[in-house]
């Protein structure tokens, strides 16, 4: 049945696990290791992560897992595999190998990051009975082990991996879709402090504005960690490492505050409209992200000393808001 289907799916993904360590090790995984290296993943991560290496045949898991006696329709249900009318293909080949693990440490998808350029970047398993993007985060099953009371949370497999081999074991990251409720519910279990710290690109910053808008609807801390002039948490810690790392951590500025000092961006502040229009955004978005009337107006005073705007000409604003509602 379907209890039993969803076992052999995880016992599938630990073969597959294994099998990709193990080509990672071999002389086919020459090329893997050297990526790994030009990455700057020291030997200790490689081993943590269980990072493997799919080779360039097209079709050597298939082969192997068949020798295994799995049984097609198992092998179809995996999501490992495509399944063509000339016969059956991996899905990952050519590319190294990130398991994806739940709470429970079991592998139940894989990422591939193509060594070098090329098109995907990155693929993932697709959702099957055991793996549901929206329910897990990439290395929750050890940041969670953390003796720290918050998350980092981050955009890519290489950003987490890399923040854990510098010292920062928190950080987790979605599971290349957008950060949903169910992650945020699953944080939640374990910290209610989430540092975001996405890339500091456009895409970067639309994630972490979506992200910061589930956090505070499911009442958890939010701050945002600032990595420019760099791109992501890797590169960063490549170019500055650990201790300007934890600055930044320090540094890390109240959610909401960060969010309308990325408003002001948006205005030309220097016209009267404009002003109007960046104050009347402030309002609003104050009016929506706080039901509480302290919290609100704790909010408010702090928006009003940062940006120089009087906090009664701000509440005022609200209040109207508030009257049209
Ligand atoms: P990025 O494009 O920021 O890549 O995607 P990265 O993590 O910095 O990767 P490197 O450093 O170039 O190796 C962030 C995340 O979005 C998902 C992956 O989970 C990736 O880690 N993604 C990205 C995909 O799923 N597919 C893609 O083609 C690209
Ligand atoms: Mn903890
Ligand atoms: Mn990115
Ligand atoms: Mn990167
Ligand atoms: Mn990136």
């Amino acid at each position: 049945g379907e209890e039993d289907l969803r076992y052999k799916i995880l016992e599938i993904n630990k073969q597959a696990a294994l099998f990709y360590v193990k080509q990672l090790r071999s002389e086919k995984g020459k090329q893997g290791l050297a990526y790994c290296a030009k990455r700057k993943l020291s030997g200790e991560s490689i081993t943590h992560f269980g990072l493997g290496y799919a080779g360039k045949e097209r079709d050597s898991l298939y082969q192997y897992c068949k020798s295994l006696g799995f049984k097609d329709q198992v092998l179809q249900e995996s999501g490992l595999f495509s399944f063509k009318e000339n016969g059956v293909y991996d899905k990952f080949f050519n590319r190294l190998i990130f398991p994806i693990m739940d709470l429970h440490n079991r592998v139940i998808g894989f990422g591939g990051r193509v060594m070098g350029d090329g098109e995907p970047k990155y693929l993932n398993s697709p959702e099957t009975k055991l793996f549901e993007k929206s329910r897990n985060l990439f290395a929750l099953n050890f940041s969670r082990k953390s003796r720290a009371n918050y998350f980092i949370l981050c955009e890519g497999y290489m950003d987490v991996i890399s923040l854990h081999q510098w010292g920062f074991p928190e950080a987790v990251a979605a599971l290349g879709t957008a950060f949903t409720e169910q992650q945020a519910d699953l944080m939640k279990r374990f910290n209610s402090l989430i540092y975001l710290c996405f890339d500091s690109d456009g895409a970067g910053k639309k994630a972490c504005k979506r992200a910061i808008s589930i956090l505070r609807e499911k009442k958890l801390e939010g701050k945002v960690i600032r990595l420019s002039p760099y791109k992501d948490p890797d590169e960063f810690l490549k170019a500055e490492g650990k201790e300007a790392f934890e600055k930044r951590i320090e540094e890390a500025k109240n959610a909401f505050l960060w969010e309308v000092e990325e408003k002001k961006t948006e205005f030309d502040l220097h016209d009267p409209a404009g002003m109007q229009k960046y104050m009347e955004s402030i309002a609003e978005l104050l009016r929506t992200s706080f039901s509480d009337p302290v919290e609100r107006e704790n909010y408010l005073k702090a928006v009003a000393r940062e940006q120089m705007l009087k906090a009664e000409n701000l509440q005022h604003l609200v209040d109207k808001e508030e009257e049209k509602t």
